[in-house]
């Protein structure tokens, strides 16, 4: 049966990646995409969702949601993704409008309409998600399944001990993880795994058709922040790992850990601090992805990309 989701994002040069990978894939209802701050600035990030979309030749609907965190000021990861969000590439103009209504009324109304059969899968800060989750307390209970790109519970990518999407509004990813519907966290520890390496790319580079070739335009920046930065050849493609998870989970290993998000200002706001020994019954009970078969996911990618 396939996966009815609501795709939250801030693209975000991964997240086109993600979205591409949805909106090729039979196995994916896309419901909407909303978006939110993050990468770089809500008005970019929108665009950016609608000018891809209007590239892919996909008539999926875009919700603008927040344009900063809950609480903390907002900040971005335009060192990674560049000015524009998509690594300095210019995708064609487009007519492309966001739907009147917002991404939280939009989240709200979709899933309380189809109670139990909406996933909610966020690739970004998570204060669109939240802020259903507060307006609307039955939408816990009515959510399919909440599905993240975030954390880290190993090191982090912003600071020693944040992931971006968590770091960027830890408020928010609280809320989330205290609702008791996020099922599956894809953290840097999974996601520093799947590195688009040449041999894993070299499919895109023949297969001609202009998704492979954006793809491959989007990496070459985006290449350029973990070279520098980690000292790696390839860069990690973290987004992605939500959707492919959701067409094949057996790409995926996981491990059920109590995780918690700490709030506190600090060198550890933000961080998502795993338990694999279960001890805490209050904090949420999660699937953490820690490892992945990468030369198939990117397999599968490769093959969803040539449908286009
Ligand atoms: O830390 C990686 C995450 O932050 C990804 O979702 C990337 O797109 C940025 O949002
Ligand atoms: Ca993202």
């Amino acid at each position: 049966m396939k996966k009815k989701i609501i795709l939250d994002c801030d693209p975000g040069i991964d997240d086109s990646l993600a979205i591409a990978l949805c909106c090729s894939s039979n196995e994916i209802e896309l419901r909407g995409v909303t978006v939110t701050h993050g990468n770089v600035p809500l008005n970019q990030t929108l665009d950016n969702a609608l000018a891809l979309l209007s590239f892919l030749g996909r008539d999926v609907e875009v919700y603008a949601g927040a344009i900063r965190p809950l609480v903390r000021s907002p900040i971005d990861a335009s060192n990674v993704h560049g000015n524009n969000g998509l690594g300095g590439v210019r995708l064609p103009p487009h007519n492309r409008k966001p739907n009147a209504k917002g991404a939280v009324e939009f989240i709200i109304n979709e899933v309380m309409a189809n109670p139990g059969e909406i996933g909610l899968f966020g690739i970004g800060p998570l204060t669109n998600i939240a802020l259903a989750l507060r307006m609307e307390p039955r939408l816990a209970d009515a959510v399919a399944e909440i599905v993240i790109m975030g954390g880290a519970i190993g090191e982090g990518n912003t600071t020693p001990a944040a992931e971006f999407n968590l770091y960027a509004d830890p408020h928010a990813a609280r809320i989330v993880f205290e609702s008791g519907r996020l099922t599956t966290m894809f953290g840097l520890d999974v996601t520093h795994k799947a590195l688009a390496t040449a041999e894993r790319l070299a499919p895109l580079k023949h297969m001609g058709n202009k998704v492979a070739d954006l793809v491959l335009r989007f990496l070459e920046s985006y290449r350029g922040f973990y070279a520098d930065v980690y000292g790696w050849e390839s860069p990690a493609i973290h987004d992605m790992c939500t959707i492919a998870w959701a067409i094949d989970p057996s790409l995926f290993q996981t491990r059920k850990m109590r995780v918690e998000v700490d709030t506190n200002e600090g060198l550890n706001l933000g961080r998502t601090v795993g338990d694999s020994l279960l001890r805490n019954a209050d904090a949420a009970l999660v699937d953490v992805a820690l490892d992945v078969d990468a030369d198939d996911l990117f397999a599968l990618f490769a093959e969803r990309v040539a449908r286009y």
